[in-house]
C-alpha cells in the first residue's frame, strides 16, 4: 500500500512508519518537526527506497492537496498532534489549532481530492474521561474529556465521524491507551522517569501516585492501527489497549528496580490540575472484528524499553538538551522531499 503518514517523526508514528517500511509499504511522512518531532526516530528507515519525508504542517491545505494529488495514497494515517496533557493545561491554543484544525484540513483535502483512500484517525482513550468506577471503557461509553488535550482529540475524532456520516468518507478511528517504548519524548512518565534515574535525578510523582493508566507497547499500537486500516469497517471506532492497568506508583517502583535506584529518588509533587484518576480500556471489539490482541508482555516490554534508553543515551541526551533540533534540522535539509 501507499501510505501518507502524518506525525511520524514523533513517538508512535515513527513506530508505525518503521513497521510499514519494513513490511514493504510505500511510506510518505508529513511532519512539521515541532519540539516533539525528531528525525532520529526515522533513522533506521531513512535510506529505504520505499520511504520519503516531507517537512510540512498538516494545517497547510495546499500542501495536503498537493501530496494527495501527486502521491495518491491508499490510506492517510493521521498521527500528527500536540500530544502532552501538561502542555495543554499551560496553553490550549496549539492543541485546538493542530488537533482539531489540522484534522479538518486533512479531511477536506482528502474529500476534494476524490481519490479512493481510507482515512485512519489516531485517537485516544482520553476521550472517555476517567473510569472512576474502574469499568473498562467500551466504544459505546459516553465521551467526557477532562483536559484541553483530551477535548481537542475528542473534537477531532467527532469531526472524522461527522465527515463519514455527511460525505460518506471511508474512515476508521482507533482509541488507544498509554503507550511506552523506544523513542518516546522524555516529557512523558516512563521516559522522563527512566532518564532522570539514569542521570541520578529524582522523579516527580503527581499527587498520591495512585492514578491508573493502561500501558501498551507502541509496536502493539502500530499493529492495531494496521489491523484497523486493513480490516476495520468504515465509520467504526476501535479501542486498543494493553490490558495492563497499573497505578503510577507501581510503574515508578518498577523503574527504580530496573535502574537500580532506591525509593529516596521518589519526589511527590503537586497534582496535575483536573487529573484523570483511571483509564482502563476494553479492546474486545478489536479482537473480535480485527483479530488483534496486544503481544508484548508488559514486564518484558518495560525492561526492554529501559534497556533501550540505557543503550541509546545520545538519543535522549540530545533531546533533553535541545541539541536534536539543530542537528536534525540540518540533516533534514539534505533530504527534503
Ligand atoms: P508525539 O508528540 O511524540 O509526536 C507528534 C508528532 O506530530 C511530532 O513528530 C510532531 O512534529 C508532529 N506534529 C505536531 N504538530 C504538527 C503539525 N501541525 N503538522 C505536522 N506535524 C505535526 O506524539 P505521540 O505520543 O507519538 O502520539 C501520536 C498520536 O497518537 C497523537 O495523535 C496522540 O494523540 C495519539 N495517542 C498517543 C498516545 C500516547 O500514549 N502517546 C496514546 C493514544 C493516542
Ligand atoms: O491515555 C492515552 C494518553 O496517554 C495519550 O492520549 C497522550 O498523548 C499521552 O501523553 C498519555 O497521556 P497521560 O497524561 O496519561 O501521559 P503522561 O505520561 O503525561 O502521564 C502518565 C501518568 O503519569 C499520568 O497519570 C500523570 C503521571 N505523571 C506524569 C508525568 C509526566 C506523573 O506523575 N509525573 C510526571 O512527571
Amino acid at each position: 500500500m501507499k501510505l501518507l503518514v502524518t506525525g511520524a517523526a514523533g513517538f508512535i508514528g515513527s513506530s508505525f512508519a518503521r513497521m510499514a517500511v519494513r513490511n514493504g509499504h510505500e511510506v510518505l511522512v508529513l511532519d512539521a518537526l515541532t519540539y516533539a518531532g525528531n528525525l532520529a526516530n526515522l533513522d533506521p528507515i531513512k535510506d529505504a527506497k520505499n520511504f520519503r519525508f516531507v517537512k510540512g504542517d498538516v494545517r497547510d491545505s495546499n500542501l495536503a492537496q498537493e501530496l494527495l494529488f501527486t502521491f495518491k495514497p491508499h490510506a492517510v494515517v493521521h498521527f500528527a498532534a500536540e500530544s502532552h496533557v501538561d502542555r495543554s493545561i499551560m496553553d490550549a491554543s496549539p492543541f485546538i489549532s493542530t488537533n482539531v484544525g489540522g484534522t479538518q484540513v486533512l479531511l477536506d483535502a482528502l474529500r476534494k481530492s476524490e481519490i479512493n483512500c481510507r482515512y485512519v484517525q489516531i485517537s485516544t482513550d482520553e476521550v472517555y474521561g476517567s473510569a472512576d468506577d474502574k469499568k473498562p471503557f467500551t466504544e459505546q461509553h459516553y465521551l467526557k474529556p477532562s483536559s484541553p488535550y483530551a477535548a481537542s482529540k475528542t473534537s477531532a475524532d467527532l469531526m472524522v465521524l461527522a465527515y463519514h456520516h455527511t460525505y460518506k468518507m471511508d474512515v476508521v478511528v482507533t482509541r488507544c491507551s498509554n503507550n511506552y517504548g523506544p523513542y518516546q519524548f522524555p516529557e512523558k512518565l516512563i521516559p522522563l522517569f527512566t532518564t532522570n534515574l539514569f542521570e541520578g535525578k529524582k522523579v516527580p510523582v503527581y499527587g498520591d501516585g495512585m492514578q491508573i493508566r493502561d500501558w501498551i507497547h507502541c509496536d502493539d499500537h502500530s499493529r492495531g492501527v494496521f489491523a484497523a486500516l486493513e480490516k476495520g469497517k468504515s465509520g467504526q471506532v476501535y479501542n486498543l489497549g494493553g490490558g495492563n492497568g497499573k497505578p503510577n506508583i507501581e510503574i515508578t517502583k518498577l523503574l527504580l528496580k530496573l535502574t537500580g535506584r532506591g525509593e529516596e529518588y521518589i519526589q511527590y509533587v503537586q497534582d496535575r490540575p483536573g487529573h484523570d484518576r483511571v483509564y482502563l480500556i476494553d479492546h474486545s471489539k478489536a479482537t473480535r472484528e480485527l483479530g488483534w490482541t496486544p503481544q508484548v508482555d508488559f514486564e518484558k516490554g518495560l525492561a526492554d524499553t529501559v534497556q533501550w534508553y540505557r543503550d541509546n543515551r545520545p538519543w535522549w541526551e540530545a533531546v533533553k538538551s535541545g541539541a536534536y533540533r539543530e542537528y536534525y534540522q540540518k540533516q533534514y535539509g539534505q533530504r527534503q522531499g
